[in-house]
């Protein structure tokens, strides 16, 4: 086609001398003649082009929304239902790498098109049984669509609800944890970038096997997704099991100045979980310059990135109460006999803290650690002392 255009629009010229033999051949009058002729040629080829080209996508983009309707369930990848629909089976295969990425996907239009209650995602970090099931079953009862929950065991262990539990089918794909190492904090972001999945989990609370709520559902409920900050703890301790364990390795990424301490059982909003989520920057940083003995990663980590890349939001306090007062490495266990009136008394009473600027009297609403033999008493005393 372009040759003919060419020849075509070139005869006109006087340049038309210099063609090849083929084209001088032709009488100018013959030419003429058939101009016009070409150039309608000429303009129907281009304009079937399109016309091909438009007509072409028209005809074949249903048939390709049709075979992918048919690979799944009819109709459900076109509507908003298929995105907001958190996942039915917990256990899928994706790797840690691929998980984060896909939970730090985050819209960037801040208004939600459907109405979306927030819920609070209890995150169970445990190494086997949940002992306190019955107390937290009971503490959930009532308040579906309200929470959600998530749990990671170590991968040998299946626990195994009946699917009348809320745990029922909440175990989520793990891998082997050690207190004090990296793949703790690891843990700890698996569960959240699984909770991030369900786009209407809005409030984060990571537990353990031995943590209790100390407060009815209705009361924490509104608490937490009220609070404007989230419930990490973070603080500067300059002796030696605080900066004594930064390691100058670390910058400039982090600096002596930024290191923070806090235990690990922490409470964050969807923005925060995210930051953790999404981190590659300070994370090979803490896995290769703080190491048990000399440095925790569970106790430094996420208080120290956080105070780096979001300090406002940090209410700079844990909403776990921990007994840390008989000295040691670990907290105080409390089992059967120390379950009396007077201990809960004294775990919801004499506190003072902030929350949203304001000083309130409530600071914590979980506590540890439990043994499994305080459930019993527990299940007594907590419709009268804790409200559930
Ligand atoms: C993940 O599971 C799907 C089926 O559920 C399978 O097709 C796929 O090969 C699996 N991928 C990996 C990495 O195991
Ligand atoms: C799980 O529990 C059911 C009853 O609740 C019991 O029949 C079954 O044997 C248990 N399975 C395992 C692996 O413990
Ligand atoms: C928490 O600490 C950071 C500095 O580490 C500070 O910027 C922030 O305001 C504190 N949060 C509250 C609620 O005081
Ligand atoms: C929940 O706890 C609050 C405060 O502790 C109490 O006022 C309220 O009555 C309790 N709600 C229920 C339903 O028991």
């Amino acid at each position: 086609m372009q040759p003919s255009v060419a020849s075509m629009v070139e005869s006109q010229e006087p340049t038309v001398t210099t063609r090849p033999n083929q084209y001088r051949v032709f009488p100018q009058r013959l030419l003429r003649l058939l101009a016009p002729f070409l150039l309608l040629c000429v303009a129907i080829s281009f304009i079937s082009i399109y016309l091909i080209r438009y007509f072409g996508f028209q005809t074949t983009l249903p048939r390709e929304l049709a075979s992918f309707q048919t690979c799944g369930n009819a109709g459900e990848r076109n509507n908003l239902e298929h995105w907001i629909r958190p996942p039915t089976d917990l256990l899928h295969n994706m790797t840690d790498t691929e998980l984060f990425w896909r939970a730090s996907c985050v819209p960037q239009i801040k208004e939600y098109p459907f109405a979306r209650v927030p819920k609070i995602a209890f995150l169970f970090l445990t190494r086997g049984p949940l002992p306190l099931a019955p107390l937290w079953e009971r503490f959930f009862e009532g308040h579906e669509g309200l929470y959600s929950i998530y749990i990671h065991a170590l991968p040998s262990y299946q626990l195994n609800f009946s699917s009348s539990s809320v745990f029922y089918q909440r175990q989520i794909p793990s891998q082997l944890t050690e207190w004090g190492m990296m793949n703790m904090c690891d843990a700890e972001r698996r569960l959240l970038a699984n909770a991030l999945l369900d786009i209407t989990n809005e409030r984060f609370v990571l537990v353990s096997e031995s943590c209790i709520p100390i407060y009815n559902f209705s009361f924490v409920y509104p608490y937490i997704t009220k609070s404007k900050h989230s419930f990490m703890g973070a603080f500067d301790d300059p002796g030696p099991y605080g900066r004594g364990r930064y390691d100058y390795n670390m910058l400039p990424e982090v600096t002596m100045a930024d290191w923070r301490k806090g235990a690990q059982w922490f409470e964050v909003d969807r923005k925060v979980a995210i930051y953790i989520t999404e981190d590659t920057k300070f994370y090979p940083k803490f896995l290769n310059f703080c190491r048990p003995h000399a440095c925790y990663t569970d106790e430094h980590y996420f208080p120290t990135m956080l105070t780096i890349r979001a300090p406002d939001l940090l209410a700079n306090r844990s909403l776990t109460w921990t007994d840390w007062s008989r000295g040691g490495a670990h907290p105080a266990t409390f089992g059967e006999a120390d379950i009396t009136v007077v201990f809960l008394r004294g775990l919801l009473e004499g506190q003072s803290c902030l929350y949203n600027d304001q000083t309130t009297s409530v600071c914590f609403l979980f506590a540890r650690k439990f043994a499994p033999s305080a459930l019993e008493p527990l299940l007594l005393l907590a419709p009268k002392y804790f409200g559930y």
